[in-house]
């Protein structure tokens, strides 16, 4: 560089900064901020309805099965009868899980909870299948089709494996909903329960922007692989503000204990301030849609299978709930009817999140591939509100 360059670029002065943008306000838990787009899931709070893809999913919950929901899910369209069978196939050929996995899960505490099985073991998976082509439609479609196949036989071999018993090795006749209650048993299901299983498997699969879903695509785009994807969700499903709810909802209805003890039990929580568990949500200010499917498919079970009483008292409580806390508009949400649902079907209570798990994982997948299609790194502003510079001190003058 000569001089005559080196003195003329020194005195040039510099820019000024640009005037710094006023940030727009702060929304605690980003209520209300869109965070992505997204042509997945909709939600319509007030009228209480919920679409996949343009489809309601009362009809879904009623005429589809899970895998072929996964697949409106994930790839935006009905598969046709073709691309279904070929579907259901590779996720049924997928089914079985390393016996390294499973070597691993023995070494878990047996009284730990089955979500952190599932997330450490989910994670694991990336350990196995680490070739990452994330521009590849293969790669993709082999990703979506080993989770959603292993994730089940995940949780079914953690549930043996904690009771000293050996995992049941995945039944390949069965279909994906019957297949995972039957590895919980070893007995196959009623045609009853697991069609209402798999039909709770949709209702679960997908709510657009929650928070786990929320964490699967923060965790997407940094171009990590799919199963710190689903992995981080895991982890974030986990929380009793969001899937954990479910197991805290039949807790709270055993301790109510009778139906005249609702309304005393329930006036005394408002007026502490308790959350009332399986009650509320960010979007719904109506009952929430899939309440009602549960509802109804409680009721069915309990037709075929026996009367519970805790769902006299869920009635009541919810009865109770709408006249002090509908006016806020709080409801009940999904985890209110799900617990009962499990109950009848037999499923231990703290596996119930970890069905949420097996359910959402095909919405997680879902915005993995959205996120993939547009992608760009989250990576919010915050606010500061923390100290001025300060000055440093040694340890010996503090
Ligand atoms: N019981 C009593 N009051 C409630 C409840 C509830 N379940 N939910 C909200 N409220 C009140 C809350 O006290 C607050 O009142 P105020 O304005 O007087 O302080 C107001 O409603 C707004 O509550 P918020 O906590 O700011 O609402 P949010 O949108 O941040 O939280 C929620 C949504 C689902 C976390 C919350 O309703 C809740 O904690 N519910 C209980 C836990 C639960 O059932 N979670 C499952 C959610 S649905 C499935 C899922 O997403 O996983």
């Amino acid at each position: 560089m000569s001089d005559t360059a080196s003195h003329t670029a020194s005195d040039v002065p510099p820019a000024p900064a640009p005037a710094p943008a006023t940030p727009p306000p702060f929304r605690p838990g980003l209520e209300g901020v869109p965070a992505t787009q997204s042509a997945i899931c909709d939600i319509d709070g007030r009228q209480g309805q919920l679409t996949y893809r343009g489809f309601d999913t009362a009809i879904l919950a009623a005429q589809s099965t899970f895998l072929e929901t996964a697949y409106l899910l994930i790839w935006g369209d009905l598969p046709t009868a073709v691309q279904l069978r070929e579907f259901e196939h590779e996720v049924q050929m997928h089914r079985r899980v390393s016996f390294r996995i499973r070597d691993m899960m023995k070494s878990f505490p047996a009284q730990g909870h089955p979500m952190d099985a599932l997330q450490a073991s989910a994670a694991s998976l990336g350990l196995f299948y680490s070739r990452r082509a994330l521009d590849n439609p293969e790669y993709i479609y082999g990703a979506v089709v080993r989770l959603l196949a292993k994730i089940p036989t995940m949780v079914a071999a953690f549930q043996l494996i904690r009771k000293g018993q050996d995992p049941i090795q995945p039944r390949d006749d069965l279909p994906y909903a019957a297949n995972f209650l039957y590895m919980l048993t070893e007995r196959e299901p009623d045609p009853l329960a697991a069609r209402i299983f798999d039909a709770c498997l949709i209702i679960h699969s997908e709510h657009s922007l929650n928070a786990s879903t929320f964490s699967a695509r923060v965790t997407a785009s940094t171009l990590t692989d799919p199963y710190a994807v689903v992995a981080s969700a895991v982890g974030t499903l986990a929380g009793p503000l969001h899937g954990g709810a479910n197991e805290d909802v039949l807790a709270m209805l055993e301790a109510i204990g009778s139906p005249d003890q609702v309304e005393p039990w329930l006036d005394r929580a408002i007026a502490e301030r308790q959350k009332i568990m399986g009650f509320g949500h960010r979007e719904y200010k109506v009952k929430d849609p899939r309440a009602v499917i549960l509802q109804s498919l409680a009721e069915q079970l309990f037709d075929r299978f026996g009367h519970d009483p805790l769902y006299d008292l869920a009635c009541a409580l919810e009865r109770a709930a709408a006249e002090r806390l509908g006016p806020k508009g709080i409801y009940p949400n999904v985890d209110f009817y799900s617990g009962l649902v499990y109950r009848k079907l037999g499923i231990p209570r703290d596996l119930f999140t970890p069905i949420f798990a097996i359910a959402r994982t095909a919405g997680w997948l879902a915005h993995w591939k959205e996120q993939l299609g547009a992608n760009r790194i989250f990576r919010p502003s915050q606010i500061y509100t923390g100290s001025l510079p300060r000055q440093w001190q040694p340890l010996d003058a503090r």
